[in-house]
């Protein structure tokens, strides 16, 4: 499914459940010591789908540590992002020289908890999910709008290293498939783009959310 959401420079595996052998490499197993059995299978099937969208780029099984922040700490020269939930882990990559950044997200196709939401959206973006639900009541809009934060924060992060909370991002949705969004970090980060577009797609009980942000060097000029 992820990939109906993605540029075609991005490799991408996922799976819907842990029936699936997904060996843990390394220093991996550190990574989840002590954890429940449950959160293991989830992280290594995840992993697992790490390893199978990197060989898409031809490079060999290895250890996916974690870096700053908690993202993973993909070998140099590659972007990706991961993510998982009830019924979902996937994992999407791709050279740093076709996307700058990349950011995915899954989550159940649900509303939110009561309250949750005007801890996630702004005073902008309240009116715009009562519309939305109005029209098309059969998307979770409010839970599509944080799944969309947090894959604008999975590309954000890795390049700026700064927390951003959800109230420093504006997301417009658009019930035909794609999102926009508008950050307001308290720091400047030179470099990292402060506008992203991005794609959402529901089906099999869940949402999926994407954002590739293209390489500078991979943009084409503009004709004159
Ligand atoms: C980090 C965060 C985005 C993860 O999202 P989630 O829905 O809880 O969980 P998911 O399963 O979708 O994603 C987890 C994966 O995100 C990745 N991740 C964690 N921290 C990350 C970071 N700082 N940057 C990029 N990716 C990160 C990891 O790969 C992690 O999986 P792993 O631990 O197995 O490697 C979320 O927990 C969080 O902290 N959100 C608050 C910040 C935010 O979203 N602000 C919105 C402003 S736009």
């Amino acid at each position: 499914m992820i990939e109906r959401l993605l540029p075609a420079a991005v490799r991408s595996a996922e799976v819907f459940d842990d029936s699936a052998p997904a060996p843990l490499l390394g220093a991996e197993h550190q990574l989840v010591a002590g954890r429940h059995p449950e959160r293991v299978r989830q992280f290594a099937s995840a992993r697992a789908c790490a390893r199978r969208a990197q060989a898409g780029l031809g490079l060999p099984p290895a250890p996916l540590l974690r870096g700053p922040g908690g993202a993973p700490a993909w070998s140099p020269g590659v972007v990706g992002s991961i993510t998982h939930c009830g019924g979902y882990r996937g994992a999407a990559v791709a050279r740093s020289t076709a996307l700058a950044a990349l950011g995915i997200d899954a989550e159940p196709a649900l509303p939110l908890p009561t309250g949750v939401l005007g801890l996630v959206g702004t005073d902008e973006e309240g009116p715009m999910i009562a519309d939305l639900t109005a029209t098309r009541p059969d998307v979770p809009w409010d839970r599509l709008l944080f799944s969309a934060k947090e894959a604008v924060y999975k590309a954000w992060y890795p390049r700026s290293g700064q927390w951003l909370g959800f109230s420093r991002a504006t997301v417009r949705l658009d019930p035909d498939g794609g999102f926009t969004a508008r950050l307001r970090p308290e720091r400047p980060a030179p470099g990292v783009p402060l506008r992203y577009t991005g794609r959402w797609l529901t089906g099999r009980g869940l949402l999926l959310t994407a954002v590739a942000v293209p390489a500078v060097s991979a943009v084409p000029p503009a004709r004159s």
